[in-house]
């Protein structure tokens, strides 16, 4: 199964941390029927300084004819903000990936970085957050500012609601949860009454799933009062954004973290969570873990590939008892490179697709 992958390494730990996720992907290649070919899309604060633009139309030419789309960070720090990140919101935008998936998995040898008490972990913490990535707050529209007044519109359409939360069912019923959670404002806001409303009307298409609603406020402190108690989470754009780096700090480290940018039927960009993080860009010691687990991802959502993704989260757990980046270090265990930490997870992989 031949795949074209656009990889856009990005900025600052951005191509360390992509290096390490691309041995995965050639262990893949390797030992299973999938050939993948890799293309460079180039974007960022790097090319910027090159060229002028952020997202050069090469760069994204060769993305909108891929098959999916490996990306690592951008931004620097001698750029104004903006300057570089700005790549990422024209992507979203030019290839309608409304969807935000964000898995928030807290991995067994992890259970003591968790900021959490043992009592409130307790069965474990393994959330998604499938976030609404195009509406909302955060989309352009209605946006205006002056010297005494500043405003942004919060607008949600039937169809945006429709859209993401029919995922969300889809990707609950998938997984074999039981629950789906919506999180909304409700009680104050008009585009929460209609996301609320629309929630239970696509809800009746799966009777066999759990429908729960839970105000953003209250959500909050659910979150880190009893993790285990969801599973799929659903929600806008904004509230998205917030409680999902909430929950990506319950699993250890920000470097933990991965995130798919998804469009169902069209081409989905796949990165860590974290940013450039250009205090510690080159030393060799970013965790690539959120860069692996993007990976995952792309075999779960985009290549069909469920199996090959449980390997690579099988291969990731093994190696977090073998070695570990400073971020999630703990005594007596060796402390690894950035490079070593990819080694060792690829080599297990390699181990268990061997078989
Ligand atoms: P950041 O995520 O880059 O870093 C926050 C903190 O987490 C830093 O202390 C950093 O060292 C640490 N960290 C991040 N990734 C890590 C990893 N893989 N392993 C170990 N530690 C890690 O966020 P920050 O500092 O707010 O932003 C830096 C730049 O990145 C800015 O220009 C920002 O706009 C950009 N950014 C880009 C994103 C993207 O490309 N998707 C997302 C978030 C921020
Ligand atoms: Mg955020």
């Amino acid at each position: 199964m031949k795949k074209i992958i656009a990889i856009t390494k990005g900025d600052g730990v951005g191509p360390e941390v992509i290096d390490e996720a691309l041995k995965i992907l050639e262990v893949i290649a390797d030992y299973t029927e999938f050939e993948f070919i890799y293309q460079e899309a180039p974007a960022g604060g790097t090319v910027f300084k090159k060229y002028g633009v952020n997202l050069p139309n090469k760069s994204f030419e060769i993305i909108k004819d891929s098959d999916a789309l490996l990306f690592g960070a951008v931004g620097l720090p001698d750029l104004p903000p903006g300057v570089a990140e700005s790549a990422i919101l024209k992507i979203r935008q030019n290839l309608d990936l409304f969807v935000n998936l964000r898995p928030i998995k807290l991995y067994e040898p992890l259970r003591s970085r968790c900021p959490l008490k043992e009592e409130f972990i307790a069965d474990g913490i393994d959330i998604t957050f499938v976030r609404e990535n195009t509406e909302g707050l955060y989309s352009n529209y209605g946006a205006e500012m002056n010297e005494n007044e500043a405003k942004n519109v919060m607008i949600y359409t039937r169809k945006g609601c429709e859209r993401i939360i029919r995922y969300a069912f889809d990707y609950a019923q998938k997984q074999g949860h039981q629950k789906v959670t919506s999180v909304d404002k409700a009680n104050l806001l008009k585009p929460s009454q209609l996301w609320r409303k629309i929630f239970h009307e696509i809800g009746e298409n799966y009777p066999s799933l759990i429908k729960e609603d839970i105000y953003i406020d209250s959500f909050c402190q659910w979150l880190i009062r009893a993790p285990y108690k969801f599973q799929t989470v659903v929600t806008g754009n904004m509230f998205g954004d917030i409680i999902s780096d909430e929950g990506a700090f319950l699993i250890g480290s920000l470097g933990m973290a991965s995130s798919g940018n998804i469009h169902p039927s069209k081409i989905s960009m796949y990165e860590p969570i974290h940013g450039s993080a250009p205090d510690i860009a080159g030393k060799n010691v970013a965790n690539p873990i959120g860069a692996i687990l993007s990976v995952n991802l792309m075999m779960q959502e985009s290549f069909n590939s469920s199996e090959i993704a449980l390997e690579i989260e099988k291969a990731v757990e093994k190696a977090l008892y073998k070695g570990r980046t400073i971020d999630i270090q703990e005594k007596p265990l060796k402390t690894v490179t950035t490079e070593e930490m990819g080694n060792i997870i690829a080599l297990q992989l390699k181990e268990s697709l061997k078989k």
